[in-house]
């Protein structure tokens, strides 16, 4: 019997959005990546990804942030599979079905977490049986913060991204993220930092004390103060109305608020759930913003929630 020929069987994983606490960046590398301090936290604001034994190798995209996402072999979550196919010596097609909720080319992953929840998800459907670091190192092939999106939490990165260690984080936080119309390229935001940094020497980028000490806290307006994105001048200087909705969003009670990644999106850290609800109708009814999203964090990596047996 061939493998087109059993039964259809489907595994689901989800997996969460994530915002850089701290992201500190270094002069380019000989490879033009740059070198990075960086403390990745995942919120709950998460896509799912269902890959279901198929004839052939497929991909479809729904949900509330599906538009522009590519439905061909360029997406990441497609080149994931196909990666851990080779990888486990597979020859096992499969379908993929995106559930979008996590902005697209908005400095949250969302690519990324497609890609590690993919990982994830193939593991489980074909029995690859990857140890996780194996799933790591497979991971970083694929995108810098695609390793973290896999354990998820709150953890340092450095390296690239991808390049993982424990931190001590106490506490849960109330975010608000304010999306903005349109995307900015990752590259891009990268090579205006370089640009705008000229001449200047740039130091190699390691952790600040503040934000250790804010996490080991648990304290959310310790954690508001500490946020730190040397991207954020770039996406600006791209993009001049995020200095404005970060301005709301201060002017409007959070505690901090920073660029997330390379952008566009804004996180706001809120003092309660109920600040973090007020704040979001705020910006709303402001119009400064396109939309927005409310999360808490830290939230769990990519994890199967639904595997039906085949059959
Ligand atoms: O690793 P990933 O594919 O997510 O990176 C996308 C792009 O972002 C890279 O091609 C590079 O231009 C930029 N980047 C960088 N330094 C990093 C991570 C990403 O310059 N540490």
């Amino acid at each position: 019997m061939t493998s087109a020929a059993l039964p259809p069987s489907s595994v689901t994983v989800r997996v969460p959005a994530k915002v850089n606490l701290e992201l500190l960046v270094g002069a380019p590398r000989p490879d033009g990546y740059h070198p990075l301090a960086t403390v990745f936290h995942a919120v709950n604001l998460f896509d799912e990804v269902t890959v279901t034994t198929a004839p052939e190798w497929g991909i479809a995209v729904s949900g509330p942030q599906a538009l522009g996402v590519p439905v061909d072999g360029t997406n990441l979550a497609a080149r994931a599979a196909q990666r851990l196919a080779e990888v486990g010596g597979v020859d096992e097609p499969v379908h993929i079905t995106i559930r979008k909720d996590i902005p697209v080319a908005g400095g949250m992953a969302g690519g990324s977490a497609d890609a590690a929840a993919t990982l994830v998800a193939c593991d489980h459907l074909w029995g690859t049986g990857l140890s996780r670091s194996e799933l790591e190192e497979l991971a970083a092939g694929l995108g810098s913060d695609v390793p973290f999106l896999l354990g998820g939490g709150t953890a340092m990165g450095s390296g690239r991204g991808e390049v993982l260690a424990p931190v001590l984080a106490r506490g849960s936080y109330h975010w608000v993220f304010a999306l903005s119309e349109g995307g900015l390229s990752t590259p891009a935001v990268y090579a205006e930092c370089d640009r705008l940094r000229g001449d200047r020497p740039v130091p190699e980028p390691s952790p600040s004390p503040e934000m250790m000490t804010a996490l080991r806290s648990g304290d959310a307006r310790a954690l508001g103060a500490a946020l730190s994105n040397d991207l954020q001048a770039a996406a600006i200087s791209l993009m001049p109305a995020l200095g404005d909705v970060l301005d709301a969003g201060l002017e409007f009670g959070a505690l901090g608020g920073v660029v997330s990644g390379s952008g566009p999106t804004v996180a706001f850290v809120a003092e309660s759930n109920e600040a973090a609800l007020d704040l979001a109708v705020s910006l709303t009814a402001s119009g400064a913003v396109q939309d927005v999203r409310r999360a808490t964090g830290p939230a769990h990596g990519a994890h199967v929630i639904s595997s039906p047996r085949p059959g």
